[in-house]
């Protein structure tokens, strides 16, 4: 991260890059930048039920599973050196205002249950805060009409996610993380869960969360495309750097813990302008398209998943994330044994 004066460094035939490169023990020696499962979060997705276990097409490898099931994945994970989960639920059912977000007994609040029951404090539980999984309509929170347009009505949302935070911190939650893109998100969830006593509970905010096409497959997992318009009254125009900087900072200055650049790949730029401005951890979130689109090329032969896999994961750190959401995280996991 040091700012090296480049014009200081001797021209050829002093300077030869290469003889840092003949020895692979002298690569390992110079490489910058490490990846280990221990930098990894995987997404798992919970549906009620018991002994669950529905393959999601579009991304290979993943399931919705059922608590029972769930515990299973996670132990399966935690031997591969994978120790940090988000959660999202598929409910039972839902309605305008995603009420079975909040409910003590909602899907994510029972697996929390059962993934503490059975781990203690030997796993991080993170939770995905937000109402598109569990609204009729699919968007991020309530809605309204305003000149003629229907759209998610910001501060009528705020209390709602704040019960669903706290709700969830209730059930075990170690790190809660609001996905929304709901202005002053953070600030209501920071003092809902100061006043239920969980002061000490972290918040790991989305900031700078764009609207993406590369969401596509997740929108299938967690069963929660909207169902007219799209996001883009909320998430980020994808045009847009300076506005994430606004973002973060305007979530750090709410009591964020950590935050998090999402999609990762297309927004490497905004990675490491973040990390480069906030003294805070970077969360980065390879999601659901970039997965599909290494698997679906490997599939046909045409790329070397592992390599490619890999290459990508150190390019998301490299530009400086700290962690990385990814459904990779198992395979990588495997890879780096
Ligand atoms: C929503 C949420 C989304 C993802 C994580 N949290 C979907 C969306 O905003 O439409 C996407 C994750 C992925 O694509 O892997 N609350």
């Amino acid at each position: 991260m040091s700012h090296t004066n480049v014009s200081s460094i001797p021209p050829f035939p002093v300077s030869r890059p290469r003889r840092l490169r003949a020895h692979p023990l002298l690569r390992e020696l110079v490489r910058e930048t490490t990846l280990t499962p221990r930098d990894l979060i995987l997404p798992l997705f919970v549906r009620p039920g018991r002994g669950v276990r529905r393959e999601i097409p579009s991304m290979p490898g993943h399931f919705q599973l059922s608590c029972d099931t769930l515990v299973d994945e996670v132990g399966i994970a935690r031997a591969l050196g994978i120790t940090a989960f988000i959660l999202f639920g598929i409910p039972e059912s839902k309605d305008a205002t995603g009420s079975s977000a909040l409910a003590e007994d909602g899907i994510v609040q029972q697996a929390l249950r059962a993934l503490r029951k059975a781990y203690s404090a030997d796993v991080l539980l993170i939770t995905d805060e937000c109402f598109c999984e569990y609204t009729d309509h699919g968007h991020c929170g309530v809605l309204h009409e305003r000149r003629g347009a229907i759209d998610v009505d910001n501060d009528a949302t705020l209390p709602l996610l704040a019960q669903q935070c706290v709700s969830h911190a209730r059930a075990g939650a170690d790190i809660i993380a609001p996905s929304g893109m709901m202005d002053g998100m953070v600030q209501a969830i920071r003092t809902a869960l100061d006043a239920a006593g969980f002061s000490h509970v972290p918040i790991l905010s989305y900031a700078a969360k764009y609207a993406s096409g590369f969401y596509g497959p997740f929108r299938d997992a967690a069963e929660s495309p909207p169902q007219f318009g799209d996001r883009s009254s909320y998430q980020m125009d994808p045009a847009n750097g300076d506005e994430a900087l606004k973002e973060v900072a305007l979530d750090v200055a709410e009591g964020a813990d950590m935050i998090m650049v999402k999609p990762a790949l297309s927004y490497l730029d905004i990675i490491r302008r973040v990390k480069e401005r906030f003294p805070l951890p970077v969360a980065a979130y390879n999601v659901s398209g970039e997965f599909a689109m290494v698997k679906a090329a490997a599939a046909r032969g045409w790329i070397d998943e592992r390599r490619v896999t890999l290459e990508i994961l150190t390019s998301i750190r490299r530009a400086g994330a700290d962690m990385i959401l990814t459904y990779h995280a198992k395979d990588v996991a495997q890879w780096l044994k």
